[in-house]
């Protein structure tokens, strides 16, 4: 085998040898509720831009490592007037080609051999391979329903010690809750002083629900130990752009933008200038997109409750978190829904050991497709009767 042993260790990454399959599903037409990122297009001004962008004899050749200045402007005017954080553009902000990249370069950047990481579980499924390649110590931290927030008295003060970095993610991805500004003061606290950073994914921060989503930037101390990692795949429908940044903590960003320099050449021009105008444009149309989701939660809990389904209620991002029938696991009750309602959803179990008798609903589908789906769930209360 050619493959090394680290890579080999490795488990397969769940969305990698999901995504794209050939689905057998049952005689109904399929419905693909397994879905990360939401059904609309890029604002159409976004992508006029990006063509413009394409014609500039700048972007066709290597741009500076760390990235335009007027990009790196775009995201601390973006931070100023959204969070009210102030950023330093060279020493505080490092651009990033999709999220997925700086999440999983992270720990190879600031832990070492043998350091625990601590990662939320349930919570998004491809961190664990950057701290395994880092040949550091997952340590799940466990989160439960129906807030899933951190209960940091429950966490062991020496493990917390041998801890080099905690992955926080809200709105979470895959139960939907958020965090206010006092679950990251408290965060903080718990750290402040130690070796231990954080950092925190707001891949879903344009989604909330009941409250605007706090930045973990706005705490006090916040850029003393934390970096936050914005993307622009879900707010702005941009996934196959690749691209989002890391903002915060200097330390942090220094040993992102090292590692960056030894294995990109660069971010391409027309992609910066796509996103800057993006983030310079388009407030409203991030409003708009938590509307439409709102909107839909809205009208597919309702649906669920009318039925009896214990769902756990979702303050933001775009998906439903949906308990599993007695005697059904994740991944049974994935199946059981693929052959007999021609539902597609995602198993909890690559979320974390806390997903096993959960699946994730994507609600990034249209009114009727959302309205078949519920119709077909609620068509299986009866399983939840036994
Ligand atoms: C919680 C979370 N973080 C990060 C990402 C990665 O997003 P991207 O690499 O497109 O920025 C995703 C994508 O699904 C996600 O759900």
């Amino acid at each position: 085998m050619i493959i090394s042993n680290k890579l080999a260790d490795i488990p397969e990454s769940y969305f990698g040898k999901t995504m794209g399959r050939h689905i057998e599903h049952g005689p109904l037409p399929l419905i693909n509720m397994a879905v990360g990122i939401p059904d609309g297009q890029t604002p159409q001004g976004i992508i006029d831009h990006f063509a413009q962008a394409l014609q500039l004899p700048e972007n066709q050749k290597y741009g500076a490592f760390h990235g335009k200045d007027s990009f790196k402007q775009a995201i601390v005017d973006f931070y100023q007037r959204q969070y009210n954080v102030t950023l330093d553009k060279d020493d505080e902000v490092c651009i990033l080609y999709g999220t997925k990249n700086g999440l999983v370069a992270l720990p190879t950047c600031i832990v070492n051999p043998g350091d625990y990481v601590m990662l939320p579980d349930p919570g998004y499924t491809d961190y664990l391979a950057g701290v395994l390649l880092a040949d550091a110590k997952p340590i799940p931290l466990n989160l439960e329903p129906p807030h899933y927030l951190p209960d940091w008295s429950t966490v062991n003060r020496e493990t917390l010690l041998k801890t080099k970095l905690i992955y926080l993610t809200y709105p979470n991805n895959p139960t939907g809750s958020t965090a206010t500004q006092q679950v990251f003061d408290e965060a903080i606290d718990n750290i402040y002083g130690t070796n231990t950073k954080i950092v925190h994914d707001f891949a879903y921060g344009a989604f909330g629900f009941d409250a605007k989503n706090p930045s973990i930037l706005a705490s006090k101390h916040g850029k003393d130990v934390a970096i936050e990692i914005y993307s622009l795949s879900k707010g702005y429908n941009m996934s196959g752009f690749r691209v989002g940044f890391a903002v915060g903590n200097k330390d942090m960003i220094q040993a992102l933008k090292k590692y960056q320099t030894h294995t990109n050449a660069g971010m391409f021009g027309a992609l910066q200038d796509a996103a800057t105008y993006a983030l310079n444009h388009y407030d409203d149309f991030l409003i708009q997109q938590s509307d439409t989701f709102r909107q839909r939660r809205n009208y597919f809990e309702a649906q669920l409750a009318q039925a009896g389904l214990p769902y756990v209620h979702s303050k933001g991002g775009i998906y439903s978190w949906l308990h599993t029938p007695p005697g059904f696991d994740s991944e049974r009750f994935e199946q059981f829904l693929v052959t007999e309602k021609s539902i597609l959803v995602a198993p909890g179990i690559p979320f974390g050991n806390n997903g096993k008798h959960y699946v994730r609903i994507s609600l990034a589908l249209d009114e009727q497709q959302l309205s078949e789906a519920a119709q077909r769930l609620s068509d299986i209360a009866y399983l939840y009767q036994k």
